[in-house]
């Protein structure tokens, strides 16, 4: 049965970014019923009440005044294992990894663990207003099972995958080659495509995965093309420095990835801070893109994305919450991270520029719309435009009373928006209506 949403409406137009922002100030969103199981409800139509009253009125509506209905957000990368990672402090990644989340990692060969781990996450994925998220899961094959199995009891749109590494691991993390191989090759034909998942090829990054293990995941990509990749890359300065002494002849850390094969649509690549030009080239012409995970960059220490790079060469990216690097499921915190980071970001040989003020419209953009696209779900996810899978937040900005004061005293809508990004956090997330 068809449903209306009456309540403020924050969409996109197709493809673009910030001046593709539409608001409708009374708005009427309607929702499809889904026609089998398994398939989700989608948008029949958006826009002003006034305009869209007389032929949806007779519909049963549900009206939130005061409310402003947004896309649901989009996280294009997270660590569902590390939930429990978050605020562990070291001297940057290497050691974070060494310290903490291995050997919390180790903890998920417990398909009992696993199971319950992941009720948890996503129930902070959805208490946050996060309805899609491309995830690692652990080295085990388990952990991936138990993650799939509660996303398809809630419908969320999830896109996961077993976590590659055979090499430079310890005891409890690390796999076996050919089983590791074998593991998603099954793990693929088990859940991707079943109903909203998807399965991501994931070697976790290129010192972690032996030559061997990095051609066999080039060649299930290459076997199963609409399934993602996803990995980390020049994230940290000591990582890139051991890159190098593993590849000596590569000509950076993103062209060890692309000399296996593993740069294409549908790869994403988290933190892409310690990147060239040429290798910014290479990101744009094999289709693969960034997850910008600034909370995570920023409580690591691992640097800055340099955004107006990556626009001025065209490679795509979106953003992401990077849990347990991260600090926060919160897509406000993320967009605000993003927000800072580009108000300082340094660029040009080290010379310092004067940062940019990105839009919160571009940052909303970013971590739905944008992000989606990125992922090769635009006009899937991300959005409220018909045809769109109807997954969105109902945000209420009389949930603080400080948000409430500014949010009424906004002379536009970016500033709005604005408010929401520095001021909001989970207590502002209503409702979240999940397509599936
Ligand atoms: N590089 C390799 N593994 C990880 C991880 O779990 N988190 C982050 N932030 N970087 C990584
Ligand atoms: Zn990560």
């Amino acid at each position: 049965m068809e449903h209306a949403f009456r309540a403020t409406l924050l969409w996109f137009d197709d493809m673009g970014g910030q001046s593709s922002m539409r608001w409708e100030e009374d708005g009427l969103l309607v929702v499809g019923p889904g026609h089998a199981p398994g398939e989700p409800r989608r948008v029949v139509a958006v826009g002003a009440w006034s305009a869209l009253a007389s032929v949806y009125g007779h519909l049963p509506i549900t009206h939130w005044p005061g409310r402003l209905i947004s896309p649901g957000f989009v996280d294009l990368h997270i660590h569902y294992p590390q939930t429990d990672v978050i605020g562990s402090p070291a001297d940057g990644l290497l050691p974070w990894l060494e310290n903490y989340t291995f050997p919390h990692e180790s903890r998920f060969h417990d398909p009992a663990y696993a199971a319950q781990v992941a009720e948890v996450f996503l129930d902070e994925l959805q208490r946050h207003g996060v309805t899609t998220a491309l995830t690692f899961a652990t080295s085990h094959p388990a952990s991936v099972d138990a993650l799939m199995a509660a996303g398809q009891a809630r419908g969320i749109k999830l896109v996961a995958g077993k976590v590659l590494q055979d090499r430079h691991s310890p005891d409890g993390v690390r796999d076996e080659t050919e089983q590791s191989l074998i593991d998603t090759e099954q793990l693929i034909q088990r859940w991707h495509g079943q109903g909203r998942l998807g399965y991501a090829i994931t070697p976790r990054f290129a010192p972690s995965c032996s030559d061997a293990q990095m051609r066999g995941a080039a060649e299930l990509a290459a076997r199963y093309p609409d399934v993602w990749i996803q990995s980390h890359v020049a994230e940290n300065v000591d990582e890139v420095r051991w890159v190098q002494s593993l590849y000596p002849s590569a000509r950076s850390y993103l062209d060890v990835y692309a000399s296996f094969g593993l740069l294409r649509q549908r790869a994403v690549y988290a933190h892409c801070i310690h990147l060239d030009d040429t290798d910014r080239q290479l990101m744009r012409e094999t289709g693969a893109v960034a997850a910008v995970s600034p909370t995570s960059n920023l409580f690591l220490g691992s640097g800055f994305f340099d955004m107006h790079s990556a626009d001025r060469v065209g490679f795509r990216y979106g953003l992401a919450s990077d849990v347990g690097g991260g600090t926060s499921f919160c897509p406000f915190h993320t967009m605000l991270a993003a927000y800072y980071v580009g108000r300082a970001s340094v660029t040009g040989g080290g010379l310092p520029k004067t940062g940019v003020s990105l839009p919160p419209s571009r940052l909303w953009w970013l971590h739905t719309a944008g992000a989606a696209q990125a992922m090769g779900l635009g006009g899937v996810v991300g959005n409220l435009a018909p045809g769109c899978e109807a997954d969105f937040v109902v945000i209420n900005p009389q949930a603080k009373p400080l948000l409430a004061r500014k949010w009424a005293q906004a002379s536009s809508v970016e500033e709005a928006l604005f408010a929401l990004i520095v001021m909001g956090d989970d207590r502002v997330i209503e409702h979240v209506h999940v397509a599936g």
